[in-house]
């Protein structure tokens, strides 16, 4: 003899079987749409961040000061330490300098015995305007925007020096 199932149980578990499915479906198409539906958000350029304070510099005298970054690289936030090498040139007159040599990206610094910035790599030379002195690099320094409010140093973003010819 051939037992009958109870249709209401049957209707039932269709229920639930059709009910888990459609979960598991919305569970993994969600992310899906979301992810081709909003694009990444675009780096924010232009963003000011705190590098120091401005009496922590002397005159003619470039001290790197370093601080923290924070850039969007697609959906993360990514923060990371850079770092400026900071010029004040009297009164309220103030440089930054991105800290990447303009020949092949080496660390410069500071040599106070010739008051040039040296890139140890291939001896490039920089005043302390950024300007090419010697070496094989093509162009000056690159430069941060920067500005005060009150005595903080404020960083922007780099602009690159043109290639002088
Ligand atoms: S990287 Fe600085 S001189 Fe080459």
């Amino acid at each position: 003899m051939i037992q009958q199932t109870n249709p209401n149980r049957r209707t039932f578990y269709l229920t639930v079987i059709y009910g888990l499915s459609g979960l598991m479906s919305a569970a993994l198409a969600i992310p899906g749409a979301v992810y081709l539906l909003f694009p990444p958000r675009v780096k924010k350029s232009g963003d000011w961040v705190e590098a120091g304070d401005v009496s922590q510099l002397k005159d003619q005298e470039p001290s790197e000061l370093v601080f923290k970054r924070t850039r969007l690289d697609g959906w993360r936030s990514l923060t990371e330490k850079t770092s400026a090498w900071v010029v004040k040139e009297g009164g309220q007159q103030i440089a930054a300098f991105a800290p990447q040599c303009t020949h092949l990206g080496c660390a410069y610094h500071w040599d106070s015995g010739s008051k040039n910035f040296l890139c140890p790599c291939h001896t490039s030379a920089f005043s302390m305007d950024g300007k090419v002195l010697s070496g094989p690099a093509p162009r000056p320094l690159d430069q941060y925007e920067v500005k005060l409010q009150g005595t903080k140093i404020l960083i922007g973003s780099i602009k690159k020096a043109p290639v002088v010819s």
